[in-house]
């Protein structure tokens, strides 16, 4: 974190704009790798729920709007962690500031660099991300897209920031955003999904609904974890536990007939794909 120290500082400080769940939960990643708290300025309308999500921070480092920061405060990374519907609103409140180098990174869904750039001029240092749900036990996933005015040394700290929380990839083409947003972005509620389904299909043989959910619930945490910390891909863990002709081969004989389980996750990454560029519109 000796970047992030070195270039966020009380005079040069960080501006989080929506400390909510996805805002406090980078939060939380940030002061637990040691950024530097006086260098953290919050700004929520709802300030309880951000001073709940932060206690070690002072109470200056909190405000409920843009507009009551000091002028001329020359932030080095804002942080746009609001509701995409809020953000007209909450751009529209940067004017007061000095933000000639100041780098924006937005996580919210659909809003895309020429979005901010209309926003913030030509010049404004943009990056697009997006991480999912899993941030907040940190294991989330973020891709992320840099306009060309962001610096190398900008994105090596954006990566920090945003690393704090999971893994984190650049992409070298924002339309990428929208198959980032299909698979990794909405893909969390996929797997839980997946829980149900086998839920559902353990109720189904006779197992009582509490059992069914439980054993579901834990193969799916299990076998994540297990990816997660083996070096083999998920294809080989798939055909280490695959016995020829025994109990998992039937089953993922079912599942992976030519109109199995990959024909659907690809026709529901698409209708994800194509939300996610009408939502950019
Ligand atoms: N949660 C996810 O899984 C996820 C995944 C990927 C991307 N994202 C993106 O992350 C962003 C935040 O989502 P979230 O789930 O963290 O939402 P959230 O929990 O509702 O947090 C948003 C926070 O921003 C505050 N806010 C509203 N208007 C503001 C303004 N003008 N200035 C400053 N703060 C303001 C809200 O306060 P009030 O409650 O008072 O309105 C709230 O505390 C969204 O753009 C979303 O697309 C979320």
């Amino acid at each position: 974190m000796a970047s992030l120290q070195n270039n966020i500082t009380p005079t040069a400080p960080l501006i989080l704009l929506g400390c909510g769940k996805m805002g406090g939960a980078l939060l939380k990643g940030w002061l637990e790798n040691g950024l530097n708290p006086d260098a953290i300025i919050i700004v929520d309308p709802y300030l309880k729920g951000a001073k709940k999500q932060a206690p070690s921070l002072q109470e200056n480092a909190f405000f409920e709007s843009l507009r009551q920061l000091p002028s001329g405060l020359s932030p080095s990374f804002a942080v746009l962690a609001v509701k995409p519907q809020m953000m007209d609103e909450a751009l529209d409140d940067f004017k007061n500031l000095k933000t000639d180098h100041t780098l924006f990174l937005s996580i919210a869904a659909g809003k895309t660099v020429d979005y901010f750039t209309n926003h913030l001029g030509g010049k404004a240092q943009i990056v697009r991300a997006m991480p999912n749900t899993p941030a907040s036990i940190g294991m989330g996933m973020t891709a992320a897209y840099p306009n060309k005015n962001v610096t190398q040394e900008q994105k090596e700290i954006c990566a920090e920031l945003l690393g704090v929380v999971g893994l984190f990839d650049f992409v070298d083409d924002e339309a990428l955003m929208d198959a980032v947003t299909a698979l990794s972005g909405s893909g969390p509620a996929y797997i839980f999904h997946m829980a149900e389904s086998m839920a559902q299909a353990g109720e189904a043989l006779g197992l009582s609904r509490d059992l069914a959910k439980k054993l579901a619930a834990q193969t799916v945490s299990g076998a994540g974890a297990l990816l997660y910390s083996s070096d083999d891909d998920a294809a080989q863990l798939r055909i280490n536990v695959t016995s020829p002709n025994g109990t998992t081969a039937a089953a993922l004989d079912v599942l992976m007939k030519e109109d199995g389980l990959t024909k659907l996750m690809t026709e529901a990454l698409k209708a994800a794909y194509d939300r996610s560029k009408k939502l950019a519109l």
